[in-house]
């Protein structure tokens, strides 16, 4: 039996606390339930839009259609030698996974610690943090067409991952709805601490022979010292992507600006930190009515309270003008707008 809600409020299911409404609202808690809504008179009938845990959007209106919250749960192991696979419902919180994997010893996730959401929405953004993206760790998914009810598994080359990119973005963008994900993971700790501040944040507590536990700890507290907590300030992390650019633009770009802060790419590209760009342009800890940028990082904007999605939105398009005078470069946002 589906539990059809209409005209409730979005503010407790987006991070950045944006009171708009919904005209209808469902929640599943297995695929039973969402194979009988794909059947439905109200799917068929009305936009659809598939949340997780809203810590990725941007509401700038009332939604006029039905928002399916996937609270799918549960989290199954089976072992093959050194390979452990480890597969999720869509509606696990991320870092509940996180925490089973890291107390069961099974590597590949620690770096990914404390990133909001769930399981579900992992794969659409290609979820990553610390040196680590969720390619590194993905077997495969399981996802529903909502066309045509459809059940089906996606591998790893179907999903053609980029940074903060899948084909879910793309040409499947909206098509499906992923009810699972399966994870391959290792029992020999292969420790990534390549990411600056996490060999800094080691060598300060004297560790010199990390496990994924401590690799986990100090990922999370790195996270806490520099992002604002959904809980009390309204966000959706990083707002845009950092931009990618040819060497020559990096050069350019250097001539006048020589400390712009960047990472080298195969192929002779540039990944640019677009928080150093945006600090640069003055943004840093601004507070514009009710949004602004987080104070400890640039690339992230808050709700200090009331703002609307459409103040943050506007917030957002100054930014992007303000950085591309000055340093000709097109910030894309991360944060799907709706
Ligand atoms: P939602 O916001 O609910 O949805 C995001 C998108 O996925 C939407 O397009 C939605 O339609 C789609 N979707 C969700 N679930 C499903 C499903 N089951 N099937 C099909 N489509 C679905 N991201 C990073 O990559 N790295 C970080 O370090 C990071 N740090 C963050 C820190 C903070 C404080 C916050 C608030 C966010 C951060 N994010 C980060 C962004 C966010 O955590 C990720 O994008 C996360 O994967 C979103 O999960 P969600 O369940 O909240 O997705
Ligand atoms: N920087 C500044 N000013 C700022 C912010 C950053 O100068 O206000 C510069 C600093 O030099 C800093 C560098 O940018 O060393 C990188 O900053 P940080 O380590 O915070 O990472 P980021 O590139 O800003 C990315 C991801 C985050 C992820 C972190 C850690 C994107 C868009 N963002 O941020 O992901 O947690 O790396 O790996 O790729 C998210 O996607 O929502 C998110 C938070």
């Amino acid at each position: 039996m589906l539990f059809l809600q209409e005209n409730i409020s979005l503010k407790p299911y987006n991070t950045f606390s944006i009171p708009v409404k919904a005209r209808y609202f469902v929640e599943i808690f297995n695929e039973a339930a969402l194979e009988e809504l794909l059947t439905s008179a109200v799917l068929k009938e009305n936009e659809l839009l598939v949340l997780g845990g809203g810590s990725n959007v941007l509401f700038t209106r009332d939604f006029p259609g039905l928002v399916l919250k996937v609270s799918i749960p549960g989290i199954v192991q089976e072992v093959l030698g050194n390979e452990v696979f480890v597969e999720a419902g869509a509606g696990v919180i991320w870092n509940d996974l996180v925490t089973y994997c890291v107390g069961h010893q099974l590597a590949g996730v620690e770096n990914l610690t404390l990133i909001p959401g769930t399981v579900g929405a992992s794969p659409i953004q290609n979820i990553g943090a610390y040196g680590v993206e969720l390619k590194d760790v993905f077997y495969s998914c399981t996802g529903y067409e909502i066309a045509t009810g459809e059940k089906r598994v996606f591998t790893y080359e179907e999903c053609h991952f980029g940074y903060r990119d899948s084909v879910f973005k793309n040409e499947l963008k909206s098509k499906y709805i992923l009810t699972a994900v399966k994870f391959k993971l290792s029992r020999e700790a292969v420790i990534n601490i390549q990411y600056g501040a996490i060999q800094t944040e080691l060598e300060r507590r004297g560790i010199t022979a990390p496990t994924i536990a401590d690799v986990s700890k100090v990922v999370a507290e790195i996270r806490v010292s520099k992002l604002p907590d959904p809980s009390t300030i309204g966000n959706a992390g990083s707002f845009f992507k950092n931009p990618i650019i040819e060497k020559a633009t990096l050069l350019e770009i250097q001539k006048s600006y020589p400390d712009v802060v960047n990472y080298p790419l195969p192929n002779n590209h540039y990944k640019l930190a677009a928080g150093w760009l945006i600090e640069s342009c003055g943004f840093k800890g601004m507070v514009s009515g009710e949004t602004g940028t987080w104070k400890n990082q640039a690339l992230v904007l808050v709700n200090h309270g009331e703002a609307t999605g459409q103040e943050v939105y506007s917030f957002s398009e100054h930014i992007i003008d303000t950085v591309c005078q000055k340093f000709a470069i097109t910030l894309e946002r991360e944060v799907n707008i709706l």
